[in-house]
């Protein structure tokens, strides 16, 4: 009798909870659309550009523990580029990504001027990687957080010897920016 009695309770109680789940649990896909190109050579002329810039700072990457030298170039709305590659540091918390520096410099000098486009290039000792490298965690929400700023999306473009990947909208890679519950949209 007891144990019935617990049974129909426990039964309840996971009915209860089925039915709170269904009403409030949404399910939210997101969709990250990535454009592949074999070559460089393939894209825009501005974006080449970019890409060129992005690789040529990487030679400046302070990366003596890693020996990975990444950078990135940013383009400004103004059709000013702005570069930034890795600086470690010992204490390996203390050091910054590349696509940081780069857009942390762009946002601290030219805070009125929006963000349009940023590259990406990274190379593993001497040579540039084949496959194009993702931005970190970290410098997904600083990408996010300064297209949310400036509301008009970022073009993120990923450089690889043997592919070029681009991403025309930032808020694709995460679910929802940290900053939407801060920023007050007017
Ligand atoms: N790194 C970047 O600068 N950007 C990325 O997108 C990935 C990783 C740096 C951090 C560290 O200095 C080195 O590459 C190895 O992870």
């Amino acid at each position: 009798m007891a144990l019935n009695l617990i049974i129909i309770i426990l039964n309840n109680r996971r009915k209860l909870s089925q039915s709170f789940k269904k009403q409030s649990m949404v399910q939210k896909d997101i969709h990250t659309i990535v454009l592949e190109y074999e070559s460089e050579y393939e894209l825009e002329p501005v974006d080449q550009k970019l890409v060129h810039q992005a690789k040529l700072s990487t030679d400046n990457a302070y990366a003596p523990y890693s020996n990975f030298k990444v950078g990135a170039a940013v383009l400004l709305e103004n059709g000013k580029m702005i570069h930034g590659n890795n600086q470690e540091n010992a204490a390996y918390p203390s050091g910054l990504c590349a696509e940081r520096v780069a857009l942390f410099f762009a946002n601290s000098n030219f805070p009125e001027i929006k963000v349009r486009r940023i590259a990406i290039a990274a190379k593993n000792g001497e040579d540039f990687t084949k496959l194009p490298i993702t931005p970190c965690g970290s410098c997904r929400q600083v990408i996010l957080e300064t297209q949310n700023r400036f509301e008009l999306p970022i073009k993120i473009i990923l450089y690889g010897t043997d592919k070029v990947q681009i991403i025309e909208d930032a808020s694709t890679l995460l679910p929802i920016s940290f900053n939407d519950q801060f920023l007050k949209k007017s």
